[in-house]
């Protein structure tokens, strides 16, 4: 593989406020690569500076290879697409994805060939003449991805693309989307605050937080390895559990249990530290040789459908979220009901030591 786009060192202030604070990057041709953040955390500044639409305060920025501080948008061969869609409101779906083209001034027989074939991708082929008024929200965006795409440009930027759209047809889309992505092969820079969505569709993801890029790595890295409490926070639901190195592979948790948890390099006695446990890993039945058990308190259980989450409390306002074991047996629900006292465990595997 080949690097399609380099960040180095860029910052973005505007007047006194640094929206964007050093982030360097590396992202591959081809790659499905993804901003992901809280609102505010700098994603779509990021990306405007990679079309073009800012100009970094500092660093550098390369599109293959190539310096672009001096190149505006329209000659950058990047693309944009947007949450809002943005469509030509008076042009039909053809027309709106030949716009493009024809201000480049492309041939006719050409255009017409391009936009079937943009069409075709985005399976929107039969509604060529139709208004963009008479379209749902998932065939406006799927207009504005032919639109974009029609262009055949090196990279894509798309800024929270499915954010309009309702949970069960942003969920196709996501689907879509990745196919179309894979199918035309243009790198895609992804921006979206919605954690599942980047975990779902991504080759790499960079958490940002505060202007800054936090972690960067593949969905599987930054989930089961987080590198510091915020990523943990942020990507699904962690237990974070204040604790104390007690000695070598040993923690006190606030609540004054002693676990077994793999200590980072250079940890010393007496740190402050946290632990991460993923709900999905604590059993509440299944107990094993070499694993850290605790005794707690049922504060709460909620009924999701797919899952049952139940808070448990382990003392001096500490607490764990775990999920019900739904293959055990019906009627053991009562179990964990509140005020129940349970058993519950985890691999020191499992257990994440952040400092
Ligand atoms: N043109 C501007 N002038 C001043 N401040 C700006 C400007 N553009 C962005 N900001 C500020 O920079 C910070 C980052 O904004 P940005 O739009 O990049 O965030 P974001 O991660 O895309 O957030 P969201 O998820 O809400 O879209 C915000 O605090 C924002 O108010
Ligand atoms: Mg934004």
């Amino acid at each position: 593989m080949s690097e399609a786009i380099r960040l180095e060192d860029v910052s973005k202030s505007f007047g006194e406020y640094e929206a964007v604070k050093d982030v360097s990057l590396t992202i591959e041709k081809g790659e499905f690569f993804s901003l992901l953040g809280p609102s505010g955390c700098g994603k779509t500044t990021t990306l405007r500076m990679l079309a073009g639409f800012e100009i970094p305060t500092e660093g550098r920025i390369l599109l293959e290879g190539e310096p672009v501080e001096d190149v505006p948008p329209y000659e950058r061969n990047v693309n944009m697409v947007f949450q809002s869609y943005a469509l030509f409101e008076h042009l039909d779906v053809a027309d709106n994805v030949a716009f493009g083209l024809k201000r480049k001034k492309v041939a006719k027989d050409e255009i017409r060939k391009r936009v079937e074939e943009s069409l075709e991708l985005v399976s929107l082929a039969d509604r060529a003449k139709s208004h963009t008024n008479e379209l749902s929200g998932g065939e406006k965006q799927r207009v504005a991805l032919a639109r974009a795409l029609v262009n055949e440009p090196a990279v894509l930027l798309l800024d929270e693309p499915l954010g309009a759209l309702d949970l069960k047809l942003r969920r196709q889309m996501q689907v879509e989307l990745k196919q179309i992505q894979r199918e035309v092969g243009i790198t895609f820079v992804y921006v979206t605050h919605d954690q599942e969505e980047a975990l779902a569709m991504s080759d790499r993801i960079a958490v940002m937080s505060d202007g800054e890029v936090v972690q960067c790595g593949v969905p599987e890295e930054v989930y089961e390895h987080p590198a510091e409490a915020f990523v943990a926070g942020f990507i699904g639901v962690s237990n974070l559990m204040e604790g104390i190195v007690q000695g070598k592979d040993k923690v006190k948790l606030a609540s004054g249990q002693s676990v077994k948890a793999p200590l980072p390099e250079g940890c010393d006695k007496g740190e402050k530290v946290q632990l991460s446990v993923r709900p999905e890993k604590i059993t509440l039945d299944d107990f094993e040789r070499g694993m850290v058990t605790l005794e707690g308190t049922v504060a709460e259980r909620v009924y999701q459908g797919v899952n049952t989450q139940v808070t448990i409390s382990l003392g001096d306002g500490a607490s764990v979220v775990a999920l019900e074991q739904q293959t055990y047996r019906a009627s053991a629900d009562d179990r964990w009901e509140p005020g129940a006292k349970v058993k519950l465990g985890w691999h020191p595997d499992h257990c994440l030591v952040l400092r």
